[in-house]
This record gives structure tokens, sequence and C-alpha cells, in this order.
């Protein structure tokens, strides 16, 4: 049986990712929020994690104490600008002593600064008055994220200078407007890429803002990438679904970063300001799409997935375990930003009594070493996610964490993969040891003979 280990190269990040709605609990002035009041999720985030209760410390301990070095989280807009004209001073020294508590456990931060939540005021702002639409259908929200930024990043310098600017906007305006999942349940194409265009706006601006205040700062976004095939590859119609697709999903953001016009399913729009406004990429990567032609559902095209039937399915086969995904979408990002580093900012699997995880996790962490083996300039791994959150609007069906969370009493779960996660962050690599013993059914995939 081989024996070896694929090391990383020295300094590279390794540590979990988290979001503050998912985390914090009690986030009542926020649009998710309500939405879960309105039944329309698998329960309430309620106290979610607790960290706003000040249980972060733990688990920022258990970070540390597992080798983690980085850690990425999100602030939480609603706090800290409760009303448009009022910014709650407290809610940002809250996030300081955050900040400080990483930098005491000498764990580097990335904070994102939007990450699907967004303040009631933002997000009803512009009804029934200019008609203009609400929240991030409204232009007006490219000034009004410009100025929380400002005043966000004034307060955070300190102790930051990684920046994510918004997180997964795909994400957040095909799952809100286009599939009708997220608030405000719309459904409506036009609408979603709208959305995706305020976005790339204010994310421009967020750019230029941030490097004013910080010219050491580096500023990127965090973009849901999603490989995808056709379900019967010699299918033209299969073929032609799966670039649409592709091309409205994948490549909103990133075409109007590289060009200053972003392409989308209903029309390019020119935004020439965005050209350029990134000093890396992020990239969460989950799993790998198949697309099919449905005829006489063509809404369907933006609103429904599917896996190959075949796949190593996570619990609620919300996940399909395809770790050459991630070497793709590496792969996709190195070739169209040649030289700008890359950070893996999320990746993981919903799996409560983690099964799956561990060799989940290391078949991703293989195919990151195959990325970084070609020198590519990957510079961290951020797996999603520390410990189990308010999944959206599956609420608390899935469990992503290393750490399980017991609801009811608020004690964490230490799952096998915790340790397994451990050893690869001390160790800045993986070995054969560690694959035997967390998840030996792979070890031929991974260390083959
Ligand atoms: C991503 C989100 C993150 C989490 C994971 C599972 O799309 O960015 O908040 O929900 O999926």
């Amino acid at each position: 049986m081989p024996q070896a280990t694929y090391h990383f190269p020295r300094g590279f990040l390794w540590g979990t990712a988290t979001a503050a709605h998912q985390v914090e609990g009690n986030n009542t002035n926020n649009q998710w929020w309500q939405w879960e009041q309105a039944g329309h999720t698998n329960g309430t985030s309620g106290l979610a994690a607790d960290w706003w209760g000040g249980r972060w410390r733990e688990d920022f301990d258990r970070a540390a104490e597992t080798g983690q070095n980085a850690h990425r989280f999100s602030v939480e807009w609603s706090r800290i600008q409760p009303t448009p004209d009022r910014w709650d001073e407290e809610a940002l020294e809250k996030y300081r002593t955050m900040l400080r508590g990483l930098r005491e456990r000498n764990i580097t931060a990335m904070v994102t600064l939007h990450h699907f939540s967004d303040p009631l005021w933002l997000a009803e702002k512009g009804a029934h008055s200019t008609g203009s639409g609400q929240g991030w259908e409204n232009p007006e929200v490219v000034a009004l994220f410009e100025k929380f930024v400002r005043k966000t990043v004034d307060a955070l310098k300190e102790y930051v200078t990684l920046w994510c600017t918004i997180n997964e906007p795909n994400i957040y305006a095909l799952s809100g407007y286009a599939n009708g999942t997220f608030p405000p349940g719309a459904t409506d194409l036009k609408r979603a890429v709208n959305v995706i265009a305020n976005m790339l706006r204010a994310h421009a601006v967020a750019y230029r803002t941030i490097h004013q205040i910080q010219p050491e700062a580096r500023v990127g976004y965090a973009l849901h990438f999603r490989p995808m095939v056709p379900k019967v590859g010699w299918s033209p119609l299969d073929r032609l679904m799966r670039n649409l697709r592709y091309d409205g999903v994948n490549m909103a953001f990133p075409s109007g970063i590289s060009t200053g016009v972003m392409k989308s399913p209903v029309g390019n729009v020119s935004i020439p300001e965005a050209k350029g406004t990134q000093d890396y990429l992020g990239v969460n990567y989950y799993s790998v799409d198949t697309v099919s032609f449905h005829l006489g559902k063509p809404k369907e095209l933006f609103t429904h997935s599917d896996f190959p039937t075949d796949s190593d399915f996570s619990a609620n086969k919300f996940i399909a375990n395809i770790p050459e995904g991630l070497y793709d979408s590496l792969k996709w990002a190195v070739r169209t930003y040649p030289d700008l580093p890359i950070i893996v900012t999320e990746n993981g699997v919903e799996d409560a009594e983690d099964k799956m995880r561990p060799r989940y996790i290391a078949q991703h962490i293989h195919q990151l070493w195959r990325a970084v083996n070609f020198n590519w300039p990957i510079k961290g791994y951020f797996h999603w996610s520390l410990v189990d959150n308010f999944e959206w609007e599956r609420g608390w069906t899935q469990r992503f964490g290393l750490w399980g969370l017991d609801l009811e009493t608020q004690k964490r779960i230490r799952r096998p993969s915790v340790d397994l996660y451990a050893e690869i962050c001390k160790e800045n690599g993986l070995s054969s040891e560690m694959v035997q013993k967390y998840c030996p059914e792979v070890f031929e995939k991974i260390f083959p003979s």
C-alpha cells in the first residue's frame, strides 16, 4: 500500500466559512427572518449557533485547537445599520471583538460584507413609492451599499485586509427572483438579471471604496461555480441547454469583471466600471449539474437541476460527491484569469451522521492538491462549515458543520471529520495514513497503488 503525503505550499490558508444570519441568531431585522416567520423555511433560524450571544468564542477556540489558520465570516448589514439613518456602534464593536478574537488565536480573518441577508428597510425600500423595485432591484442600492461598506470597512480595517464584497450573487439573484426559494420568492428571470446587474455595480463601487480606505486590501467576491454536463452527451439539445444554463448561472459576474459587459440570458448589460475589480477570485464549489432539454418547460432551465444518476449522494441528495468538479472549477478559474490568486471560499457537504463527509473532504483536498501542483496560484481553502447552521430555505434539515449542533442545548458535537480536517490543517497536507484512518473506502482513488 503506498505511503505518501500530498503537501501544500507554505502559508496556505486552511479554514472554515460561516455567514452572519446562519450562525448569529436573533437576526430579527432582516428579510430572511421575516421570510422564516411567514413559514417559507424548514424551521426558523432562532438562536442559530448563538454567536451573537457569545458562542463564537468557543467555536473560534475549536477552530484554533484543530489547526485552522483562517476563518471567513460575514457581517450583518441589518445590525450595523438598523435603520437608514442610524449606525449601531455597539454592533461594530462586537465585530471588532470577534476579529480580535481571531487575531488572538492566530487566525487570519476574511470578512464577507454581504451574504444573502438584507436589512428589512432595504428589502422594503422603493415599495409603492418610486415604483423602481425593492431591495436589490432598486438602483439606489448601489449608493446604499457603498455607504455601508465605507462605514464597516473603516471600523474593521485594523483587523482585516482580506475582503469578500458579495457572496454568490448568482445564487442570491436566481434563488430569490427566478426560482423563488429565497425571499422575495419571485419567478421572473428578467428581475433576477436586474438584481445581479445591481450587485455587480455595487461590487465595483465597494471594490474602489475599500481600496480608498485601505490601499493594501485584497478585495474579491465569492462565485458559486457550477460545472455542468449535458445529460446525454451526444444530444445537441441537451448541449444547447447546458450552455445556456452554464452562461446564465456561472458567467454573469465573471464576464462583467473581465470585460465590463455582463453576459445574461436576457441580453448583455454594460457595466464598464466593473472591469478589473478583483484582486483574487473566490470559488464556492459543491457539486456538478447535469442539464437536459425539457420540451415545454423552458422556465425550468434556471430552476431545476439534476445530478448524474449513479452519483455518491449526500444524506438529502442535495449534493453529489464529484471531487473532479473542484479541479475543473479551478482550471476554469486559472484559464479565465491567469495569475489571479484563487481562494476556495466554500466547499462542503450536508451530512448529519458524518458518513460521507470524511471522504468528501479527502477527495476534494486531493483534487485541490492536483491543482496546486500545477503552480496555479491557489491560496487557501475554507470548508463550509465550522458548525451546523441555519441552511436558508432548508433550515435545519441540512447539517454542514464539522461540529454538529444540538439546537436545544447549544451543545457542539464533535464529528469524526473534525479530526481528519485537523490533521490536514496541521500537516499542511493530506497523507495516506489519514485516508486509511478516516475513509479507507476511497484509498485507491486517492493513493492508487
Ligand atoms: C452556499 C451558501 C452558504 C451555504 C452553503 C451550503 O450556497 O453560500 O451560505 O448555504 O451554500
